[in-house]
């Protein structure tokens, strides 16, 4: 072959790499999605978590806002397996206490992150009567019925199906609890939509219907350390309820019924206060609670999305505002952790590591006809929703 040839021929092969190169990288950009072609704007992604012992697989979904907030969401449980936030000088922390393998939430989670149902709180004796007739839940906490029994909806597999707008990105979340599941009635069809918003929210719609007459109160139950999950205790955040009363609880931690004032008790939080001022008090509530355990009953008596509480931590800057339109917020300090979990980063959990700020109603209402009821008739339909608000001071 004459040189020329040759080196036409090679001209040619190369040009043709370069046109391969070129044509790639246009299709490559034409897949990325249009919101976050357009210079970071929402996105969802969705990876393997990992596989119960029953076989199914479970997924792990990051949606990210534009601001670079991200939340991590299991299909087990609905759990918010992580969600990071800026502090006051635009660093990202893990705000939410979690691990990182499957195997640890089936194994030994209390309740990290989770959709808590069906009936989340405390349920005495695991007994309650609706139209005469009565019911026997599980006893899985003492005495009492406690978060949904032995497997309640932090346990199940939901259904997810992410969606992208505009300003935000969010997962909507399914799960059918069969009639007679954990012994509650009725075929209660939920939904939980979970939406991460540009201007750093989280937003949580509940949704239910039943077959039979039956009881509801669904709640998430993340336990936030606003320094960071893993980073010491939280003691120093400061701590503001809208509750000017209370539902004071007996030994098992069963509401007496009493609706009572938080006025002159070391359990007021209408000004803010470190969370560690008077956890340590001889008050008879703390005391049974190992600490904060409390239902506040919000001044918003639940009627419109309302703040319910705010939380600050001095050193990061950050902030947490929990908006609500439920008529309760049970505020958990984390007594129970013990130091003996390890957490998504490697580090131990001590005790009051992480607290929780639980939307709900009453504990017990199924037992109380003064309290708000949670009786949930077919052809009603049960809707509730709550914000986790993140910003900085
Ligand atoms: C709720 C309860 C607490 C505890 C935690 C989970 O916050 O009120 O007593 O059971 O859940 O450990």
């Amino acid at each position: 072959m004459p040189t020329s040839t040759l080196i036409r021929n090679s001209f040619a092969a190369a040009f043709r790499v370069v046109l391969v190169a070129v044509v790639a990288l246009a299709l490559s950009l034409v897949a990325v999605p249009p919101a976050q072609a357009a210079g970071g704007g929402p996105s969802i992604t969705k990876k393997y978590f990992g596989t119960l012992s029953g076989g199914k697989k479970i997924d792990i979904y990051t949606l990210r806002n534009s601001n670079g907030m991200r939340v991590k969401i299991l299909t087990y449980g609905g759990i918010l397996q992580s969600i990071e936030v800026p502090d006051s000088r635009g660093r990202l922390a893990d705000v939410a206490l979690g691990f990182d393998k499957l195997s640890d939430y089936v194994k030994q989670s209390p309740y990290f992150g989770c959709i808590t149902g069906r009936y989340a709180n405390r349920i005495a004796k695991g007994r309650f009567t609706l139209d005469g007739k009565t019911y026997q839940l599980a006893t899985n906490d003492g005495p009492n019925h406690l978060h949904g029994g032995n497997k309640g909806f932090d346990k199940r597999v939901w259904q997810a199906e992410p969606f992208r707008r505009h300003n935000s990105v969010g997962l909507a979340l399914t799960y059918t609890s069969p009639n007679g599941e954990e012994h509650y009635p009725g075929t209660l069809r939920a939904k939980v939509v979970y939406t991460l918003t540009d201007d750093n929210q989280i937003r949580m719609d509940y949704r239910a219907t039943t077959s039979r007459p039956t009881v509801v109160n669904l709640t998430n139950h993340t336990y936030f350390n606003l320094r960071g999950e893993g980073n010491g205790r939280i003691l120093g955040h400061e701590m503001r309820i809208n509750a000017s009363h209370y539902t004071p609880v007996d030994k098992t931690l069963i509401p007496t019924g009493k609706i009572a004032r938080l006025g002159g008790t070391p359990l007021d939080f209408r000004e803010p206060t470190a969370i560690g001022d008077r956890i340590n008090s001889k008050n008879q509530q703390i005391v049974r609670g190992g600490g904060y355990d409390q239902n506040y009953v919000l001044d918003s008596r639940g009627h419109d999305l309302d703040l319910a509480a705010k939380v600050v931590e001095p050193e990061s800057g950050r902030v947490l505002e929990v908006i609500t339109d439920q008529p309760g917020l049970q505020f958990y300090s984390g007594n129970f952790l013990d130091g003996t979990l390890r957490g998504t980063s490697g580090h131990l959990y001590p005790k009051r590591s992480g607290f929780a700020l639980e939307s709900q109603h009453f504990p017990d209402s199924p037992n109380h006809k003064n309290f708000p009821s949670t009786v949930l008739r077919p052809g009603d339909v049960y809707r509730t929703t709550t914000i986790y608000a993140f910003s900085t001071m």
